[in-house]
């Protein structure tokens, strides 16, 4: 399963233009679902999200109260179908903009009933290799009013560029130093995986959260 090239053309150009894009049923729906089966199944042994300040990797709950899994290759034909794709983008994102993405980590993340993120961003400039930022939703039948919504907001904080409902197979992608944003929490269990696409630079000291 790989993405269109035409989604990747809107990807890239929409990175390009603005530096981040909102893309409805950008996964292929087979692998959406298999995901979205793979989360609920392994979510009993998710863990606690750090929020990490260097090598203190700690738990702060007054800023994330999300549970995660790293997503591994060879964990699951699930999971190697989702790092191809995002290989696949990788890829095609390099051919397009040059950006020299040179790996990509992510993780399930599942918010309980009342679990959020706080605003945030997801990289500070030249205190991270993490360039890129996808979420993938994968949450059936998703309802307006049951909140969760990921709110992205302008390089200023306060100016809100866009409100995402975490509907199955939604792509979200942005530069990861430009957009703060948050998850508003829900009445209602929400999955998504968040990953990031690094350069290849070993100034790494903070990441969020930490391996
Ligand atoms: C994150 C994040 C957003 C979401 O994990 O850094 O911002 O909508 N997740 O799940
Ligand atoms: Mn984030």
């Amino acid at each position: 399963m790989l993405l269109s090239e035409s989604i990747i053309d809107q990807i890239a150009e929409a990175i390009a233009d603005q530096g981040y894009i909102v893309i409805e049923q950008a996964i292929p729906s087979e692998l959406a679902e298999q995901l979205r089966l793979e989360a609920q199944h392994r979510a009993s042994q998710f863990k606690p999200a750090g929020v990490g300040r260097g090598s203190a990797h700690q738990r702060i709950e007054k800023v994330r109260s999300d549970d995660i899994q790293w997503i591994e290759s060879g964990a699951s034909e699930a999971q190697n179908a989702w790092l191809a794709l995002m290989d696949n983008l990788q890829q095609g994102l390099n051919r397009r903009l040059f950006m020299g993405l040179f790996s990509y980590e992510s993780h399930f993340a599942h918010y309980r009933p009342g679990a959020f993120y706080e605003k945030h961003l997801d990289a500070f400039r030249g205190q991270s290799n993490r360039v890129l930022s996808t979420v993938t939703y994968l949450n059936a039948d998703w309802e307006p009013g049951w909140g969760g919504q990921l709110n992205i907001y302008g390089r200023d904080g306060e100016t809100l560029l866009n409100t995402v409902s975490p509907k199955l197979g939604t792509l979200v992608i942005f530069l990861s130093e430009d957009f703060p944003h948050e998850v508003a929490a829900a009445t209602h269990e929400r999955f998504s995986i968040a990953g990031w696409f690094r350069i290849n630079n070993s100034n790494t000291t903070r990441v969020d959260p930490p391996r």
